[in-house]
């Protein structure tokens, strides 16, 4: 099994209490590493394997615990997934295999593993954990509405540090049209649109959310946000828009908050620290 990124230098010390470990399952890749629950940074680099074809749950949970084998890690970890987990049992599977369904992906993800206890989250819950704290929230109060533009739209929630788990506005109907479907990346490069034509329906869907819940900042996730200054500058909403900051780490860093400090769709309790 090789790892796609360069090399590990894995630490050997796993106990500390400032340390975490996750793992972020994404359509092409399964992304997992050490993280430093003071800073945000990741310890050592992480790996990323192929996400498997198809991308069943048996295939996924073998995958999931070749990255965690990668770096010895045996301490509770959390791993991210696209779509609505509750209890660690999938609810939604809207850009994967149908056959998650129903799934209660923590104890599939724990069978694969060596008795450490995992934390399943959304994977756009797990970023918008780490923004918040770690990255383009971070200095912010008041109600904070990540998003991430990808195959789909991920959203979460998250005000004054606590996170209101599965808020899914990538579903919610936009002028007759799902979210999702209207603005998320993947329509803009299907479609061959510019900048200019994408973020006419981004700011659609931007004004939707935030005629309902009036939030204090939007931050926008996700691979085009590399490109922010390209596209944030012609968004014609009101809130606030910034571009995400951690980058590729951010469901890593979310994943790895949620499994130490107890963060899951019936128990939320990230605070400010
Ligand atoms: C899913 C969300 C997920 C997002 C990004 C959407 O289709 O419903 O739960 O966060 O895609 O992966």
């Amino acid at each position: 099994m090789t790892a796609t990124d360069s090399p590990v230098a894995a630490p050997t010390t796993n106990g500390s209490q400032r340390r975490g470990f996750g793992v972020d399952v994404g359509g092409s890749g399964i992304k997992g590493g050490i993280v430093d629950l003071e800073t945000g940074a990741l310890i050592g680099e992480r790996v990323k394997l192929p996400t498997p074809q198809p991308a069943t749950p048996e295939a996924v949970a073998r995958t999931v615990a070749a990255v965690v084998r990668e770096f010895g890690w045996t301490e509770p970890l959390g791993v991210t997934y696209p779509g609505v987990v509750v209890d660690g049992v999938v609810r939604t599977a809207a850009n994967v295999d149908k056959s998650w369904l129903g799934v209660n992906a923590k104890e599939v993800f724990e069978s694969h593993l060596d008795g450490q206890q995992v934390t399943v989250l959304n994977d756009a819950d797990a970023a918008g954990l780490a923004e918040e704290r770690f990255g383009a929230g971070r200095d912010r109060t008041g109600v904070i509405v990540l998003l991430t533009f990808g195959t789909g739209i991920g959203s979460a929630v998250i005000h004054n540090g606590v996170l209101l788990p599965n808020t899914e506005f990538g579903h919610i109907e936009v002028g007759g049209k799902e979210a999702e479907h209207r603005a998320a990346s993947s329509v803009k490069e299907k479609k061959g649109w510019s900048y200019q034509r994408w973020t006419e329906e981004v700011t659609k869907v931007l004004v939707a959310i935030e005629n309902a819940i009036w939030p204090d900042l939007f931050i926008v996730g996700g691979g085009i946000s590399r490109k922010a200054d390209k596209w944030v500058p012609l968004l014609k909403n009101r809130t606030p828009v910034v571009a995400a900051t951690l980058r590729n780490t951010a469901g890593i860093v979310g994943a790895a908050m949620a499994a130490v400090e107890g963060i899951t769709a019936a128990n939320v309790t990230a605070t400010h620290q």
